[in-house]
Parts: C-alpha cells; sequence; structure tokens
C-alpha cells in the first residue's frame, strides 16, 4: 500500500503531479507532446559569429583538465575546425543554500547552445551537490548519449565493439524523491513520465536515423515493474509508429547483460534507449567492454543546448603531469561537432586519432605507451 497519494517532485525547471495509481494507464495519459514526427528533438540551432565560427562554451574543469582542453583546442586548430572557444567559469556558488552555476556561465551556454566540458571534481563537505548534476537540471539536459567504440591496437576481450546507448538523464530512480515511511523503513520512487519518455524515445530514432542505425530497442524491466518501465516501453512503442523505416524491439535488462558481456557485436546495428538507473550501469558496462572509462565519451543532450564531456573524473593524481590521456574528451568534442553538423572535421580528426592509436607510438601512460599529452596530440595533429 502505498503510503502517499500524490507526490509533487521538482525534476529540472519543471513540476510534475502524479497520481500514482494513473502513471501506467495509457488510456488516461495519451496526449502526445510532439506535433509530428518531423519535430526534431535537440536540434543545434546555433549562430556562427562574424568570423563564420561557431561560438562554443569551454568549461575547461579541474585537475587534468585545462591539460586535456588544450590538446582539443590544439587539434582542432590544426583541423580549422570552425569553432570560437568560450571560456566559461562553473566553479560553484551557493544560491540560497542550493549550488548554483554563476550567472555568466549559464548565459554563455545559453547564448551558443552548446559547450564542452572538462571534468569537475566535487567539492566534498562544504554544502554542494555534484556540479554534474546541477548542470544536468539547469539546463535540462534529457538525454545522455554514450557510444562505446572499441579502439584499434588498444587490446581488449572484444574487437570491433560499436554500441550507441541513450540514458534518460531527468527522471526514473534519480528523481531524489526519499523518505521514511516509519523508522527503519524507506521509501523510494521512480518517477517516469510519458512526456519525459516520448523526448528521450523520440530523441532515440532521431539518432538512429542520423548515424544510420536501422534499429532502436527500448531496455526494461517491465515484467516486474508493469506500470514504470510498462509505461516507458509502451511509449516506444507508440513512437515507433513514427519511424517506419526503424525496425523497434524490446530486450530485458538481466537478458542484455548477459548477451552483451558474451558477445556485444550484434548490438552494433542498434540504438538502446532507456531509464535513468539502467543506463546508468550498462553505460559502463559498455565502457568496460573498450578498455574502460578512459577512453569513453558523453553528450548531454538537450533541447536548450547540449554540453559534451569526458566520462572519467579530474584525475587529481596525474594533475599537472603531462600524463593525461585526452582522448575520452577529443571524442567528446568529435560527437559535439557531428551534433553541429560539422561532420566533415569530425571524420579529420576521429581519422587522424585511430591511427595514432593503432600505429601505438604515441600512447600515453594509462595505454602501455610513454608518451606525454602534448607528444600524443602532436602525433594527431601530424595525421591530420
Ligand atoms: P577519475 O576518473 O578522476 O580517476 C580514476 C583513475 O583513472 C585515476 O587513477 C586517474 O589517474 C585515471 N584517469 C582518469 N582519467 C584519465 C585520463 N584522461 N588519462 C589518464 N588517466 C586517467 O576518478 P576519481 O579519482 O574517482 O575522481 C576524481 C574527481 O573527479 C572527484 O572529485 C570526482 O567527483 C570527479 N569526477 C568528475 C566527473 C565528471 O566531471 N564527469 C566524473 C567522475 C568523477
Amino acid at each position: 500500500m502505498l503510503a502517499t497519494r500524490l507526490f509533487v517532485a521538482p525534476i529540472g525547471r519543471q513540476s510534475y503531479r502524479i497520481a500514482p495509481r494513473a502513471a501506467g494507464t495509457l488510456s488516461l495519459h495519451n496526449k502526445r507532446f510532439f506535433a509530428s514526427q518531423s519535430d526534431r528533438v535537440a536540434k543545434f540551432d546555433g549562430v556562427r559569429d562574424a568570423n563564420g565560427n561557431y561560438p562554443v562554451s569551454l568549461i575547461e574543469g579541474d585537475g587534468i583538465g585545462p591539460e586535456i582542453s588544450q590538446a582539443v583546442k590544439d587539434i582542432f586548430a590544426a583541423a580549422k575546425a570552425p569553432i570560437t572557444w568560450e571560456p566559461v567559469d562553473v566553479g560553484p556558488i551557493l544560491k540560497d543554500g542550493q549550488t548554483a552555476i554563476p550567472d555568466d556561465a549559464i548565459a554563455s551556454i545559453k547564448k551558443n547552445k552548446i559547450a564542452l566540458k572538462g571534468p569537475l571534481a566535487t567539492p566534498i563537505g562544504k554544502g554542494h551537490v555534484s556540479l554534474n548534476l546541477t548542470l544536468r537540471r539547469t539546463f535540462n539536459l534529457f538525454a545522455n548519449l554514450r557510444p562505446c567504440r572499441s579502439v584499434a591496437g588498444y587490446k581488449t576481450p572484444y574487437d570491433n565493439v560499436d554500441t550507441v546507448l541513450i540514458r534518460e538523464n531527468t527522471e526514473g530512480e534519480y528523481s531524489g524523491i526519499e523518505h521514511v515511511v516509519v523508522d527503519g523503513v524507506v521509501q523510494s520512487i521512480k518517477l517516469i513520465t510519458r512526456e519525459a519518455s516520448e523526448r528521450v524515445l523520440r530523441y532515440a530514432f532521431q539518432h538512429a536515423q542520423a548515424i544510420g542505425r536501422k534499429k532502436v530497442r527500448v531496455v526494461h524491466k517491465a515484467t516486474i515493474m508493469k506500470m514504470s518501465d510498462g509505461l516507458f516501453l509502451n511509449v516506444g512503442r507508440e513512437v515507433a509508429k513514427d519511424y517506419p523505416d526503424i525496425e523497434f524491439d524490446a530486450e530485458l535488462l538481466d537478458n542484455t547483460c548477459l548477451k552483451m558481456v558474451t558477445d556485444p557485436i550484434p548490438y552494433n546495428d542498434k540504438v538502446l534507449v532507456m531509464p535513468n538507473l539502467y543506463g546508468d550501469i550498462l553505460s559502463d558496462m559498455c565502457a568496460g567492454l573498450i578498455g574502460g572509462l578512459g577512453l569513453t565519451p558523453s553528450g548531454n543532450i538537450g533541447d536548450e543546448c547540449s554540453i559534451f564531456e569526458a566520462v572519467h573524473g579530474s584525475a587529481p593524481d596525474i594533475a599537472g603531469k603531462a600524463l593525461a590521456n585526452p582522448t575520452a574528451l577529443l571524442f567528446s568534442s568529435l560527437m559535439m561537432l557531428r551534433h553541429m553538423g560539422l561532420n566533415e572535421y569530425a571524420d579529420k580528426i576521429e581519422k587522424a586519432t585511430f591511427d595514432t592509436l593503432s600505429e601505438g607510438k604515441a600512447l600515453t601512460g594509462d595505454l602501455g605507451g610513454t608518451a606525454k599529452t602534448h607528444e600524443y596530440t602532436a602525433s594527431i595533429i601530424s595525421k591530420i
């Protein structure tokens, strides 16, 4: 029996009023939030400056952040990518007792509609919540896009892995609605809404089209969470009707995990999309298939703006020693270029990077080499 009958949950800038018994009942909530299938979700509509460049907000971040950001800047300059970097400081401030992003940073990202972000150290014991979470909430970045592609020359248990996973980024188990029912009993609410589900699912179909994949698969546990995952799955089935060129199916999370670690290659032709927590766990599992978080890029996608970032942290143990591997941030910046429609620059830099990695002569320490960050960067630049 539910202890509470009506919840008001703050998520991003919106509040949802949820009647728990109706949450999975499609017939009661069959409103569509998108007028037609041609509605682009998270379309980039930044504006070029007087020099013909797109301004991009650059959050260099902490620890190794400035070193790996410099590598990306040098490589972009060599590739003549039409980007003007706009440095942004997101050093946390406390506003009304809550962690907030400085107004200048918010204004820059809103104006440019795009940002590249280095890792941010989470301050411990200063009353701040994670800045990463704050950024996600401030800009309502509703989808987390995590591609994982094998790097030739870097041996892992599987070759030719090429998975694409999209995680719903705003609700599910991360809604932060928890309370004590009675002493020793706590309740945590997994919130799933039709609106957020439709938005991320539509993005998944459109992303599949954009990258030339013909299959979208929902990963779920609707057998157990019949209402919440059931709603997500049913919205997927409905949205699929708008994309007849894309095959749609679904798979239980546990089955996906088992099959992926046994043989990930059958997933190379699909885009996987799933609720928040499943995406959090499964995306790290996919990163493990290609050698860990050090090489993994990501994009936090929103309608107002999108922020691209490496998945790893600020690596304080190697900061300032020129030992950092900039590949994950570089791959994130390539996702950013493609999001902006600048594919030719992304392709050129990506080829030079893969060639450097497979050649194996200028690898950083984490990949078993002895090259400094700038030596690895110079090798990529020499191949552009
Ligand atoms: P971490 O990812 O910073 O470091 C883990 C290990 O991986 C370390 O040995 C580090 O030297 C190595 N490593 C990470 N990135 C590397 C790179 N590019 N090249 C070579 N080696 C690399 O994780 P950790 O130590 O748990 O977190 C450190 C700080 O980063 C914390 O304050 C944490 O909150 C923050 N963090 C931030 C994230 C973000 O901004 N997205 C994500 C994860 C952690």
